[in-house]
């Protein structure tokens, strides 16, 4: 049965019978010279891959006794490299970075995959299978890649009874019970899809910590999946609470500035080490939902990170410190407080800390304006955190194809350093000249055979790691790699699945929360409509608090006669956020309380406009289940009905989003839903 398992990764024999025959000979004889862990992997890699694509075996060989011969290697593992005249080019590209090169030498045509790492080899191997899978051209290769951001990482939010915080595609993949006798191989896929994308660390357990994991029989288990890991090239993280002195260690205390906590924290740290000799170090969330953490000692979030920093310095581990602040008092506007909180504290925090923000200010909504941190905190290194998992977009019932969302806010220009200060920049640390960057993506992945619960949330994965290697690719260009190594290469399948998959997101928005709502998601779980929802005992975890509906208009007002929340963007961003007439309309309910009757790009009044775009969602979900239906018998039966049967589901959700949303809106604005438009059922 075909169940998605395979990913990305199916290395199906090549369909265009021509390119077949040139691949086939074009490749003879694979010679990888060298056997550490890494390059070992790499080579089985390569042998099985090739001998899928090409539908015939390549022998392996450790000396050239053919005329078309594919080599990889470094300089170090492989004289064959090492002869091929690529030393000043391999300079360029690093540590992880690798070289594609065609050519001959003595009469004998060559294909190298050279790096001057191992690692770098085996990225180097997985971009050549995918140029094999995505049939192209390999006849004159001169390809130079290296990543922009050095630390890619996974944030599972993996709890130790194996539920998933957030998780809609199963259980946690680490089986902690049979770990770490039993090495499932289930953590080598897993492996192997994330170093094809380059995703270089994983975070095993979730940012609302258990301090148990930190306990030594945890650390036995811990070690066996690093170990699993390391030929990869991917590092493990764990998350650590911080009253973990006080629940595990026997303190009294947990204050970050009290010697004997930071005592414990640098012995913890050095047992971690003895059993993972390359650990990567800590994410914490601290001071944040109920989370224990500095502030509980008067200390402040430098003084929390800087102290978990000390204790992993030596060997060389970061702390990943996470800026999702959410107080226990109620806010005058919960946008606001990362920025309040974290902005003070830049130039204070150690050189191995990462502040880890996520991509808006409020919590991974369908849209949000990138957040105001980015770029405000010049001496620190920002860490992007992305989410992968669907929390408010439909969870796993919903076929959203994110990399729009991840580019909008990549893209997006903060002004810190004038026109042009994206921020991309700002995470790959070229705009203020930081070494240590990162990248973190909250996993989708859990036991479900498929791995991410819906067949199209693995584009989701792939985007992550292909962006985070090089956020300058098109959300097209990675969805067109995507859909042909997943499906087929095929045109009459890619070119429409492909457009479905661009206005996926924009379809989701706009039967969601189109023209800048927010968070008007059901109460706590999160999954459809609840704007209705008040009542709660704080203002900012009820719905009516953000969209602020009332018989005038609807939206929040972030200007200066609201929050004035658009003061933490640098002055020409404000200045546009903050004029209703300037502001980008996907963002004018986020910024300003509008009027019903007021006139929007289109010419309608806003309440009309509610209701086109409401309307408009639901029709392009309809459209997206054409698209899909037409595309029966072009692949595999099983995972089309998988694909079909959400996307049924998916518009009865289109429908019950935009009927719950207007018919309550209507409640404020008494005017009727345009004549041309499907009535509410
Ligand atoms: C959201 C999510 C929580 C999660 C939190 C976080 O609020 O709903 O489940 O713990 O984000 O990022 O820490």
């Amino acid at each position: 049965a075909d169940d998605g398992y395979k990913l990305w990764q199916r290395y199906e024999q090549v369909q265009d019978q021509a390119k077949l025959q040139v691949y086939r000979q074009a490749i003879n004889e694979l010679i990888v010279q060298g056997n550490s862990p890494t390059l070992t992997v790499a080579h089985q890699e390569l042998q099985t891959a090739l001998s899928g694509l090409l539908g015939q075996t390549v022998p392996s060989s450790q000396q050239v006794t053919k005329q078309n011969v594919l080599v990889a290697g470094t300089p170090a593992s492989s004289a064959l490299v090492k002869n091929l005249g690529l030393t000043d080019r391999l300079k360029a590209v690093g540590n992880e970075g690798y070289l594609l090169q065609t050519s001959t030498k003595n009469g004998k045509n060559y294909t190298v995959i050279a790096a001057n790492t191992d690692i770098g080899v085996l990225y180097g191997s997985y971009h050549f299978l995918r140029l094999l899978q995505t049939q192209q051209d390999i006849s004159n290769l001169s390809i130079a890649s290296a990543p922009k951001i050095k630390h890619r990482v996974l944030n599972h939010w993996d709890n130790l009874d194996r539920t998933v915080e957030r998780g809609y595609s199963g259980f946690s993949l680490w089986d902690w019970h049979r770990l770490p006798g039993y090495i499932d191989q289930r953590y080598i896929d897993y492996a192997r899809a994330n170093a094809s994308v380059g995703i270089n660390g994983t975070v095993l357990t979730n940012v609302n910590a258990n301090a148990l994991v930190l306990t030594e029989d945890y650390l036995k288990k811990v070690a066996a999946l690093a170990d699993a890991f390391r030929p990869y090239g991917i590092k493990v993280y764990l998350t650590a609470r911080f009253s973990a002195p006080i629940e595990i260690g026997g303190l009294k205390t947990a204050d970050p500035l009290d010697p004997q906590v930071q005592a414990w924290w640098k012995k913890k740290s050095d047992e971690i080490y003895s059993f993972v000799p390359d650990f990567g170090g800590f994410l914490v969330k601290a001071n944040s939902e109920g989370q224990p953490g500095p502030q509980n000692y008067g200390r402040n979030h430098a003084d929390g990170a800087n102290m978990l920093a000390d204790a992993v310095a030596d060997k060389g581990g970061i702390v990943m410190w996470r800026a999702f602040v959410y107080s226990e008092d109620e806010p005058d506007d919960r946008a606001k407080q990362a920025y309040n909180e974290f902005k003070p504290l830049d130039g204070t925090f150690r050189d191995n800390v990462l502040v880890q923000v996520k991509n808006g200010a409020i919590d991974f909504q369908p849209r949000e304006p990138f957040h105001p941190l980015f770029g405000a905190m010049p001496k620190t290194p920002l860490m992007m955190e992305f989410q992968l998992t669907q929390e408010y977009l439909g969870q796993g019932t919903t076929l959203a194809y994110l990399s729009p969302m991840y580019k909008e806010t990549l893209e997006a220009d903060t002004y810190a350093k004038g026109k042009g200060s994206t921020v991309a920049k700002v995470v790959d640390g070229s705009l203020d000249n930081h070494k240590l960057t990162g990248i973190a993506g909250v996993a989708n992945i859990g036991n479900d055979r498929n791995w991410t619960g819906h067949q199209f949330a693995q584009s989701n994965w792939y985007t992550f790691g292909r962006l985070a290697w090089d956020h300058a690719l098109s959300s097209e260009q990675v969805a067109d790699e995507w859909i042909k190594m997943t499906f087929t290469n095929d045109n009459k399948f890619v070119a429409p699945v492909k457009d479905m998959m661009m206005n996926s997101h924009e379809a989701i928005v706009n039967y969601m929360t189109p023209l800048g709502l927010h968070h008007i998601m059901g109460w706590s779980h999160h999954y459809g409509p609840g704007p209705w929802i008040k009542d709660k005992h704080r203002a900012d975890w009820t719905s009516v608090y953000y969209h602020k509906a009332d018989e005038k208009g609807i939206g929040f007002d972030r200007t200066k006669s609201g929050s004035n929340a658009v003061a933490q963007y640098f002055p020409p961003v404000a200045k546009q956020f903050g004029n209703v007439k300037k502001v980008p309309e996907k963002y004018l309910l986020w910024f300003h309380h509008v009027p019903w009757d007021h006139k929007v790009n289109s010419g309608r009044t806003l309440w009309n406009e509610l209701a086109y775009r409401y309307s408009g969602g639901v029709d392009d979900v309809r459209q997206m289940q054409k698209t899909w239906d037409n595309q029966e018998g072009m692949i595999d039966q099983e995972r089309f009905q998988h694909v079909k049967q959400l996307l049924t589901v998916q518009e009865q959700e289109a429908k019950w989003w935009r009927d719950a949303c207007l018919l309550y809106f209507q409640t404020f604005s008494k005017r009727p839903i345009p004549q041309d438009l499907e009535k509410p059922a």
